[in-house]
């Protein structure tokens, strides 16, 4: 519903936003493993990285942890969309886990980037945030060949063991502009620096970007739902300054708008991270409204229809089931 404001209050509402087919996936598979063999269900991590799904998922019986030694022998344990290294999936062998890999698809696709490149003697540049899930997942594919960048200020310092064996491999959930300045410092360090076979960062971070490129010069602020350990939720913040808004906030729900950013604001530009439910967003909306931000302009940039099938042993255990 969108009705024009008196005043000229308006939203811009960027298209795509919210859940990415990973996200999507992840969290069904948690309620789906509910559903079927019942509480408790283990998830190591956060099964997304968003507030208000873990805690919707706790209460309906799923129990997060930080590792697999605190899940009972022989329990059933999901891992989360981020993606494990090797060495995690080794100790819930040991511990006879059973196991529901929710690892985005996406994310897999860069681990075997890793183990392949590895494989053939590269060097791999793994740009991305020391100490995100995501990339401890992927550097342990590959340890003694992986050596993670941060971003461009890390480029100058780097030492690495042949120049012409190396390849950049990348997070999935970066800023698209920073990683190419990373990239193009490494290049002028290293020319004969390889790239990967296809992007790294996934089409749902590129497109939320591209809804914020273009919405952002428009608003006057700009507000962003997702939590704060959610990566591509910071990076939309941080694109929508560059790309002109005057403020962006990131908020985990519509609770946590302070009305005074809006002092002023025409214009207000509206998204969400990869891991936020709609609803959330539905929320700020109706706080926008109740401030007489009445008129909704969708920005659209894309149009996603991916979709990502369940983990495979989860699939075959619902179908034994009927
Ligand atoms: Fe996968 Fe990208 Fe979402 S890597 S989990 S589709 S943000």
């Amino acid at each position: 519903s969108s009705t024009p404001s008196p005043d000229g209050k308006k939203v811009l509402l960027a298209a795509p936003r919210g859940y990415c087919a990973g996200v999507d996936r992840a969290v069904d598979a948690v309620e789906k493993a509910l559903e079927l063999y019942g509480a408790p269900v283990y998830v190591r991590k956060e099964i997304v990285h968003n507030r208000f799904v873990v805690e919707t998922l706790s209460a309906r019986g799923a129990i997060f942890v930080d590792e697999t030694d605190e899940v009972p022998e022989g329990a059933r344990v999901v891992f989360s969309a981020h993606g494990v290294s090797p060495a995690v999936h080794a100790a819930a062998a040991t511990r006879s886990l059973q196991t529901i890999d929710a690892t985005c698809p996406l994310v897999t696709k860069v681990h075997k980037e890793a183990v392949r490149f590895a494989a053939d003697d590269y060097e791999i540049l793994l740009i991305g945030h020391d100490g995100h899930e995501e990339v401890e997942g992927t550097y342990g594919e590959a340890p003694d060949h992986i050596q993670i960048v941060n971003g461009p200020e890390e480029v100058a310092a780097l030492e690495v063991k042949n120049p012409d064996r190396l390849i950049w491999l990348s997070q999935t959930t970066l800023s698209v502009d920073e990683t190419m300045e990373t990239v193009n410092l490494l290049r002028e360090r290293f020319p004969n620096l390889q790239d990967p076979p296809s992007d790294d960062i996934c089409y749902a971070t590129q497109n939320r970007q591209g809804a914020v490129k273009e919405m952002a010069p428009g608003s006057d602020v700009v507000i962003v739902v997702g939590s704060a350990n959610s990566s591509n939720s910071v990076r939309l913040v941080e694109v929508a300054l560059e790309y002109g808004a005057r403020a962006a906030y990131r908020v985990d729900k519509a609770d946590q708008v302070d009305l005074a950013w809006l002092e002023g604001a025409r214009t207000v530009g509206l998204t969400s991270g990869a891991s936020v439910p709609e609803i959330l967003v539905r929320d700020v909306l109706q706080l926008l409204a109740d401030q007489g931000y009445t008129e909704v302009q969708t920005i659209t940039t894309a149009v996603e229809n991916v979709a990502f099938s369940l983990p495979k042993n989860l699939r075959g255990d619902l179908k034994a089931a009927g």
